[in-house]
């Protein structure tokens, strides 16, 4: 039997063909366009997401018997907004994850209705990112498209009512909506009051690992598959990760480097950040998490070597790096403003400390090392909250870097251990299609029998002592600048 998980990213969509046993049969990935309409804005067309997906689907299974697909799944890109109106047609694009076009609409939910009241009903406050201030967002700049509205939904699950005509969310990606009373997995009435959400444009929730339903008998025939296929409600594409890596049950970390870049800290009980820094959402496992998110990653690096050096070569531009801990450049990774933890869309890229003889590889080794302490930033958080954590697992495009790795085991001081493939979330969407059509009880019988860990990279006490060094400096760099990114338009 073969099961398909489909990572709906902000690059591309990637699609993964497991078998029974967990072996990755094939692997396909399309690209599709993201828009920039205004600095600082992010847009993408949810018919490409389609479009592309049936694409890959195709493709992946070109060579394989495909009768024997018996389940899809999805991880996908969290927050986004799709709205569609009564005869289910897009009424505008997306507006993503990392979009930070609604400044005041966050303002007002935070500071207005109040952050104690949003967490008391969802366990998070207001992010740019998150969907409710998105709804504002609309209903206040473009009343005609609000007045439209039918129904709402987030990116993967647009493609999940694509495929099976089922109006569904899972838990893990309904959390990051801010609608959605993340302890009691079900949707916040006050919440959507305070928006204007009408509860009939939700989705009907459900656990990452369920069946929603089956493929529409029309795609079916498209794609030559069987009209049985079971399509499971998936995750957002970080819990979808975490399952893809092992990272289920109490106490696991992951860090993704993708275009965002994450720390996921699985946990059985529900807990919040007291600060609400770090985001406390619902699991993919049928447990929670808390989160640190920043917005740019992987994606920083992908902006130095293809935008401005030119070049496609990561290896070739690693290869020479090799003063780790002696860096005096520092890149602050803002490029779309910053999520976790400092909460502030107005934040931007910034390279300090260069001097006549800086190289060009200073200046890579900063845009990675940047990444690095970024993703400090939150860890340190989690510590302040007596977490323990010794070792984390690490999937994304910027885990196939070695040095980065390396960098990142040094900087937060942790055990990386490295599993077969870095392809977190589409592996967690197959297997949370494997769970929902019965191969497998649980997520975590599923994740203990597939996930392998074949390589730990290990800090090593001089070198992590140095970067304690550099972390402490990169720290004070961002308050100081904070007053000037309010006055660079
Ligand atoms: C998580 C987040 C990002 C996106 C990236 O809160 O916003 O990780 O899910 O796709």
């Amino acid at each position: 039997m073969y099961y398909i998980g489909i990572d709906l990213g902000t690059s591309a969509v990637k699609l993964l063909l497991m078998d029974s046993e967990g072996k990755i049969c094939n692997v396909v990935s399309k690209e599709y366009p993201l828009y920039f309409p205004h600095p600082g804005w992010s847009e993408q067309k949810p018919e490409d997401w389609y479009e592309k997906s049936i694409e890959g689907l195709k493709e992946l299974t070109k060579d394989v018997d495909k009768s024997k697909v018996k389940g899809i799944s999805f991880g996908g890109q969290m927050h986004g907004l799709v709205i569609l109106d009564k005869d289910d047609n897009v009424i505008r694009p997306a507006i993503l994850w990392n979009d930070g076009r609604t400044t005041k609409e966050t303002d007002y939910l935070n500071n207005v209705i109040g952050k104690d009241k949003l967490s008391e009903y969802t366990a998070n406050i207001a992010f740019t990112g998150f969907t409710a201030p998105k709804v504002l967002w609309v209903k206040e700049n473009e009343p005609e498209n609000f007045a439209k509205i039918n129904k709402i939904m987030l990116p993967k699950d647009y493609l999940a009512y694509k495929l099976s005509g089922v109006h569904a969310t899972d838990v893990s990606d309904a959390s990051g909506m801010l609608l959605f009373d993340v302890k009691n997995r079900k949707w916040s009435k006050e919440m959507c009051d305070i928006c204007s959400v009408k509860e009939e444009w939700l989705a009907k929730i459900f656990e990452s690992y369920e069946k929603i339903g089956t493929l529409l008998p029309n795609i079916a025939k498209e794609l030559g598959f069987s009209e049985d296929v079971v399509i499971a409600a998936g995750a957002g594409d970080n819990a979808a990760a975490a399952v893809g890596t092992g990272t289920v049950g109490d106490g696991r970390c992951n860090i993704s480097l993708g275009t965002s870049g994450t720390i996921f800290i699985s946990s059985k009980n529900f807990g919040v950040d007291k600060n609400n820094a770090l985001h406390s959402f619902a699991h993919a496992d049928g447990t929670y998490h808390l989160m640190g998110c920043m917005l740019s990653a992987a994606s920083c690096n992908k902006w130095w070597m293809d935008e401005i050096i030119g070049t496609k070569d990561y290896a070739s531009e690693q290869k020479n790096i090799n003063k780790l801990g002696e860096n005096h450049v520092y890149f602050l990774p803002y490029l779309m403003g910053e999520r976790s933890p400092h909460n502030d869309p107005q934040a931007r890229g910034t390279f300090v400390g260069m001097t006549m003889d800086t190289t060009r590889e200073d200046m890579t080794q900063a845009v990675l090392e940047g990444v690095a302490f970024a993703l400090r930033d939150s860890f340190e958080v989690a510590k302040s909250l007596g977490i323990k954590i010794e070792r984390t697992k690490i999937c994304g495009g910027g885990a196939k870097s070695p040095l980065w790795k390396k960098m990142i085991a040094n900087i937060l001081n942790v055990k990386v251990d490295v599993i077969e493939s870095e392809e977190g979330p589409s592996m967690g969407g197959a297997m949370l299609a494997a769970v929902a059509a019965g191969e497998y009880t649980s997520v975590e019988e599923i994740a203990a029998k597939f996930v392998h860990v074949v390589d730990t990279v290990e800090p090593e006490p001089e070198l992590a002592k140095k970067y304690d060094e550099r972390y402490a400096q990169f720290k004070e760099i961002y308050p100081a600048l904070k007053p000037v990114f309010q006055i660079i338009k």
